[in-house]
């Protein structure tokens, strides 16, 4: 995998905005894989940036989800469906039909699950899968121990996760305890993989992750497996990589023509 160390979170959602704005001009109809949270947002707001200086024609982009509460009502501004029609495709311009995710209210949940592996393999798999890191190495909603061959599925949170997302609720009890996430085999089959950790609380995962055994333990190692695979972090989350020197000279020494 290649590791990127940028100085902050805007210079690295630039960095993944223009692998992204590259894709895009080599395939104008490329499946976007997004994720939520707050760590992506730099990415979004630079992409919308180049779609609005005609850098790049996002308009026959296609938008997926990676993972989804189970349980919230439809319209909930919580539900990540909710989010990505408001941080990703009502930016760039793009509606509800360029977009695909798991039916988190569905009162067939592990219907909804199959529905939304049938849906993504039908559109031609994932092009570029942008994922965060939970600070107990989940990628996805795929918490330690999932199987790292699993699919689309339902899972049950942990702890950590309800309570570093109960910032965007009133309060921890709100936050479902179970959600749908693409399995980590599922995401292992998207074309190209971009993680990006910011923020001394992902240091650890991101360690772990990177140069750690590959292990269900830490979901994000099978990152490991993958041909294409790049991991983007500030100094911050970069803090106890122990190669931190390597990559930083691997990707000063890297060509331009390469891209991500
Ligand atoms: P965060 O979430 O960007 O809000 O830290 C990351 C994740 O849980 O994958």
């Amino acid at each position: 995998m290649e590791v990127v160390i940028v100085p902050d979170s805007a210079t690295g959602g630039e960095l993944i905005a223009e692998a992204m704005a590259a894709l895009l001009r080599r395939k104008p109809d490329a499946l976007l894989g997004v994720s939520t949270g707050s760590t992506p947002l730099p990415v979004y707001k630079a992409l919308a940036a180049k779609v609005r200086d005609f850098e790049v024609d996002a308009s026959h982009a296609r938008i997926c989800q990676l993972d989804e509460y189970v349980g919230l009502p439809s319209g909930h501004p919580e539900a990540y469906r909710s989010v990505v029609l408001r941080e990703v495709v009502e930016p760039l311009g793009l509606t509800d039909a360029s977009f695909m995710g798991p039916d988190g209210s569905a009162d067939d949940v592990a219907a909804a699950c199959l529905d939304y592996e049938r849906a993504l393999a039908e559109a031609g798999g994932v092009d570029l899968q942008l994922l965060g890191i939970g600070t107990d190495g989940h990628i996805g909603f795929n918490e330690p121990c999932s199987s790292l061959a699993s699919r689309t599925r339902i899972k049950t949170l942990t702890e950590q996760t309800r309570q570093d997302n109960a910032r965007f609720f009133k309060a921890v009890e709100e936050v479902p305890h179970h959600v749908i996430t693409q399995g980590i085999g599922t995401i292992l089959q998207a074309r190209h993989l971009v993680l990006l950790a910011t923020g001394e609380a992902k240091a650890h995962a991101v360690a772990l992750a990177v140069e750690g055994p590959l292990s269900a333990l830490v979901p994000a190692s099978a990152l490991q497996l993958h041909p294409h695979a790049t991991v983007v972090v500030d100094e911050a989350a970069a803090s106890s990589l122990k190669l931190a020197d390597y990559f930083r000279a691997t990707y000063a020494a890297k060509p331009l023509w390469q891209g991500l």
